[in-house]
């Protein structure tokens, strides 16, 4: 059935399933038992179309971009600078040259606070963040904040995990040079309220970035209607390749900033007196980029797109609702993260029991979760929990994986409580 077909189906539900059959991954069986995949916020899998345009790609199309006059060269450029508009309706976006391609939302962060943090961030600013950020959206800012003589200061979030809004007026100062927040998540889930706090930031004249890393693959995501000034996100996250992702800015910010590296690509002209940087978004884009990796983001997006981002929404948080609620049940478990607004991840601590016991066993029955800080050590340390275990859903999961899930936890606990 092809992605175009399920439309036709009676329920939302019923279609989502059938997209199932698109992810070749998904057909594995590990450890004697079918692969139930719950790690979807580390990576996703890939649907066969992603797969097979990436082929065709280097098949019938590899070439280098934008250089060239032949044939390959100008149909490469056409396919990857197509991926460019494609990311920009995707998002709403303000224009397609506000669509810097990078590496991932690691390097899109990077970007940020190398160029916009280097020459905006002085002795005595502050840089505010919150406490549920991953490693990519505070280790930069830290560095930045280190060689500026600025300070970082952390928005701080309640029991359930989410920002406590009131305490996050508060730390919004003339000192407050830049906000860096993440849209959902990747441990508690929680979806946060980026458009309020972009607003709340504006009016003091703060520009702010948001990491979307998690938002994307599963929630419609409207740029112009969040305001955010800079909006990062990777491709392998939202069912597209590794390597590549985007860093959306508004105009006047990324024409002010300097470039971030520098070589090939980002200049008009050179001479040893004098370079000219290239119009934006190139003058962000030095060297050859992942020609390939972006044209897998342009079909990952024309994949989520037949299939619907409010339909995934939807029946992600019907999974989501199955396996808190089973979970709840079960003696010794504490969920952490318990927003009133979640987004597709269950993290979660057994009483005795360390949570890469919890993978381990798991993994015996064929169960992929992930185990550990999840790249967010300040928050562990919030909870007071060395780490958690997380299972992290993606639409096509099934209420009978939530099931297998709950019963593997189940034996954890048979096993080791
Ligand atoms: C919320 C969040 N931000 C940033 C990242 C970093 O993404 P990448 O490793 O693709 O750069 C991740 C990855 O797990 C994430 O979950």
């Amino acid at each position: 059935m092809t992605t175009s077909a399920i439309h036709d189906l009676e329920t939302p539900a019923q279609g989502i399933l059938l997209c199932r059959h698109h992810f070749p991954l998904l057909r594995q069986w590990v450890n004697g038992k079918p692969l139930v995949y719950f790690d979807n916020a580390a990576t996703s899998q890939k649907p066969q179309m992603v797969i097979d345009t990436m082929m065709r790609y280097y098949e019938e199309e590899n070439s280098n971009i934008h250089r060239g006059v032949h044939y390959l060269s100008e149909q490469a450029t056409q396919a990857y600078e197509g991926v460019r508009k494609k990311v920009a309706r995707f998002l709403n976006a303000g224009h397609e040259r506000e669509i810097v391609f990078v590496r991932g939302t690691t390097e899109a962060i990077n970007l940020v606070a190398a160029s916009y943090g280097r020459t905006s961030v002085g002795a005595g600013d502050e840089v505010l963040i919150s406490t549920m950020e991953h490693h990519s959206n505070i280790v930069p800012w830290q560095i930045l904040c280190e060689e500026k003589g600025a300070r970082l200061r952390i928005i701080p979030i309640n029991d359930r995990g989410e920002i406590l809004l009131d305490e996050y007026e508060k730390l919004l100062t003339p000192r407050t040079k830049m906000v860096g927040i993440v849209h959902v998540s990747n441990v508690l889930g929680t979806v946060n309220p980026v458009k309020r706090m972009v607003e709340m930031a504006h009016a003091r004249g703060i520009p702010v970035l948001v990491d979307g890393a998690q938002a994307v693959p599963h929630m419609p995501v409207d740029l112009r209607d969040l305001d955010a000034d800079f909006y990062a996100f990777s491709a392998h996250k939202m069912f597209g390749p590794t390597g590549v992702g985007v860093l959306d800015g508004k105009t006047h910010y990324l024409e002010a900033m300097p470039p971030y590296q520098s070589g090939g690509d980002m200049i008009k002209s050179v001479t040893f007196e004098r370079t000219v940087y290239n119009d934006l978004p190139h003058k962000f884009e030095a060297g050859t980029p992942n020609i390939g990796g972006g044209i897998g983001l342009g079909a990952a997006i024309d994949y989520i797109n037949q299939v619907g981002l409010s339909a995934i929404s939807a029946y992600e948080h019907e999974l989501l609702q199955r396996a808190t609620e089973a979970a709840s049940e079960v003696p010794g478990l504490r969920i952490i993260g318990t927003a009133h607004d979640k987004a597709s991840v269950l993290s979660f601590v057994m009483e005795g029991i360390h949570p890469h016991d919890i993978g381990t066993i798991l993994d015996s029955e064929g169960i992929a979760i992930r185990t550990g800080h999840h790249c967010a050590q300040p928050l562990m340390i919030r909870f007071n929990v060395p780490a958690t275990a997380r299972a992290s859903f993606a639409f096509y999961n099934t209420q009978e994986e939530v099931d297998a899930l709950v019963r593997g936890i189940k034996k954890v606990r048979e096993v080791l409580a």
